[in-house]
């Protein structure tokens, strides 16, 4: 009997090819010469990464073995000396970009730095030695707890100078969130600053630092690292606690990069959590280096003229690898902002872009439908003509959003990159390559060269085209996961045997549920978890959100399933409405005859439920695990402490 796939119901047939100047200055430049590419990294995938390594990052020591794979256990540019932070800062110094703009910041109240290269490489060095001076060693894990300025960057590159794993944790995380990843990482030393500011008001980071310590509850750290952000009054601790300006002036600013093995551990990192309790990511050096180097350099196609802002928070993979890491080992200007849109300012993000004349812009898809909601009128006041390149990254973006970005953020000239990738992968998978690939609203379109990824279904077999079925990936990349930290087993189950090898052969199963069309493109439909069975089909989320979406009144939807003794589940969906409109019956049956007519009579919600706001996690996922309890009319259980805003799921329960 065949296993059961996900069965895929969207059409979208509309197709974006680049400009034609677009492509001619891109890195790769056509269809042509990304299949080359592709055909050449998938002949010898070790031979095209080994090139590549050579030629786009300084080795102290070059290595004795490109690939070392021990299914699931891959080792990569075995014997090999490196140092990311040397890559990102030192290489720079000897040549015409030391005094380019590194970085460019923004804080929320509209105060605003910029450091060159030679800058940050002073700030990263003095840095280090504080570190040093407080009795981190190479090999201790470091926890940063900051908001979205400098020092976090700073903190970040300090850390992977002397070989020190750090492991971000979200400024929004709570006290105990922290504390739960402090423990789990075995953390000796916290990085903080006194609060940082975020819609108007300040965070209390310190305060929540205090706390996660409190009664000696995460025992391995001892010392606390404090920036001053806010100047707001902070209890200080004699012995453990530190101001980082005091020690900053006390130390050298001479501290040469540790030459690291290649397979040293450069982080760990708690995935958003989703879907339950929290797994610590480890990444290490060499590998990760070379994959984030050239998927920014080739996806973003960045040129030394770019101003590239990714808005996501460095305590996300996003910031690690496309705000810090890989923009800054290619030279690159890289934009940070402190805030977020917020009711005194929902056009700051356009601001920005004006003040500085961004020219490449990376958000998500939640932030896009967030924007749609607040009105064009917003975006349209703003100059925003330097933009030349968009990105998106997070969730499938219905195919409305993909249009509205391309129309209203994009003028219609820019390209949009839809970049598939997890916290495991540690850089983009599945995307357009620019100057390159037509892109088509929805799809994440092709696997970036040297990826080779496949849809099959629970024994492993390929489905062919168009149909649903697992997202994997079937041979191992240089910025894989290693492992999840302190648990092996855990890594080997959750993405090494939900599908078995097939003719020995180890497929990483992504969680996804995906289908490839005609043209090789990549259609990803939403975590397998969440994918809703009716009356023996298997529907993915995405596609019956899209297609709520695509309905003018619809700002935002989330479908479930809700249990259904006939069907075995109905679509139940919930649906914040777009400004202009409010709830009625029937607005609600004309959005059920919407999807009828939009992907057809199997998709028909049962019930929709109006609302203002979903329950997310901080990085803006829907929680759609909490809407099936709700949906089934049952107690919310499990992990909620990821939400982003309790009150959200407080009024659903209410019923308000
Ligand atoms: C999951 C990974 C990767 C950095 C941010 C999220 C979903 C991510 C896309 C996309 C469709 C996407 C997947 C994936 N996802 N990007 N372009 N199209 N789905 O990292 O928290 O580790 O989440 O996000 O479901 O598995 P993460």
């Amino acid at each position: 009997m065949s296993q059961p796939t996900i069965e895929s119901i969207l059409q979208e047939k509309r197709l974006f090819p680049p400009s034609p100047e677009f492509s001619q200055n891109a890195h790769i430049k056509s269809q042509e010469d990304y299949q080359k590419l592709y055909d050449t990294a998938k002949a010898d995938p070790e031979a095209f990464w080994a090139e590549l390594a050579e030629k786009e990052l300084h080795w102290f020591q070059k290595w004795d073995t490109v690939l070392d794979w021990q299914p699931p256990f891959g080792k990569w540019f075995v014997g090999g000396k490196i140092n990311i932070s040397y890559n990102c800062l030192d290489r720079h110094l000897t040549t015409w970009r030391k005094n380019k703009a590194a970085l460019i910041w923004e804080g929320e109240p509209g105060d605003s730095r910029t450091l060159t290269y030679a800058q940050l490489h002073r700030e990263v060095c003095q840095f280090a030695n504080v570190l040093k001076e407080l009795g981190v060693v190479k090999g201790d894990r470091v926890g940063i707890y900051m908001p979205m300025i400098p020092e976090a960057a700073i903190a970040m590159l300090a850390c992977a100078r002397i070989g020190a794993p750090h492991t971000v944790v979200f400024g929004g995380f709570s006290s105990e969130a922290l504390r739960d990843r402090l423990i789990d990482g075995q953390v000796k030393l916290v990085v903080t600053a006194d609060g940082g500011w975020r819609k108007d008001a300040i965070v209390p980071l310190k305060e929540q630092v205090d706390k996660a310590l409190a009664d000696n509850s995460a025992p391995t750290v001892t010392d606390v690292l404090v920036v001053k952000r806010t100047g707001q009054n902070i209890e200080m601790e004699v012995g453990r606690d530190h101001w980082w300006h005091e020690l900053q002036h006390t130390v050298s600013a001479d501290c040469p990069a540790e030459p690291m093995d290649s397979e040293d551990m450069l982080f760990i990192l708690y995935t958003s959590g989703s879907t339950g309790k929290p797994k610590g990511v480890v990444h290490t050096t060499g590998g990760y280096n070379l994959y984030t180097h050239i998927t920014t350099k080739w996806i973003f196609d960045l040129q030394d003229t770019d101003v590239y802002w990714c808005t996501a928070d460095v305590g996300w993979i996003t910031g690690h690898s496309y705000i810090v890491y890989g923009p800054l080992s290619n030279g690159a200007t890289t934009l940070m902002y402190e805030g977020a849109p917020r009711a005194s300012n929902p056009g700051c993000f356009w601001d920005v872009i004006e003040k500085y004349g961004v020219t490449i812009f990376y958000t998500a898809p939640t932030a896009i439908r967030a924007f749609i909601k607040m009105g064009e009128a917003i975006p349209n006041t703003r100059n925003m003509s330097s933009l030349r390149l968009l990105g998106t990254v997070g969730e499938p973006i219905n195919p409305e959003a993909w249009m509205w970005y391309h129309r209203v953020i994009g003028g219609e000239r820019c390209p949009i990159v839809d970049t598939w990738w997890q916290t495991e992968t540690g850089g983009i998978m599945i995307t357009p390559l620019p100057g390159a690939i037509p892109t088509k609203p929805g799809s994440a379109t092709r696997p970036f060269p040297g990826i080779i990824a496949d849809i099959v279904d629970l024994d492993g077999n390929p489905v062919g085209d168009n149909s649903g079925g697992y997202l994997v990936v079937k041979h191992p990349w240089p910025s894989m996961l290693r492992t999840v930290y302190g648990d092996s087993d855990r890594f080997r189950r959750t993405y090494w045997e939900h599908i078995p090898p097939k003719d020995g052969q180890y497929l990483y199963f992504a969680g996804d549920g995906a289908r490839r069309d005609e043209d090789g493109y990549f259609w990803v439909m939403g975590r397998v978890d969440d994918v809703i069975s009716v009356a023996g089909h298997r529907l993915g989320t995405m596609e019956i959100e899209s297609a709520l979406v695509s309905h003018p009144a619809v700002a935002e939807a989330a479908v479930v399933g809700k249990p259904d003794e006939v069907k075995g589940e109905e679509v139940y969906a919930f649906v914040t409405l777009e400004g202009s409109y409010t709830p009625s019956k029937e607005l609600e049956k004309e959005l059920k005859d919407h999807v009828v007519k939009e992907i057809g009579a199997i998709a028909r919600p049962g019930e929709i439920r109006f609302t203002d706001g979903m329950p997310k996690t901080r990085s803006g996922k829907i929680m759609r695990r909490l809407l099936r309890s709700l949906a089934a009319g049952e107690e919310v259980k499990g992990d909620t402490s990821t939400l982003e805003d309790r009150t959200v799921l407080d009024k659903l329960r209410g019923g308000a």
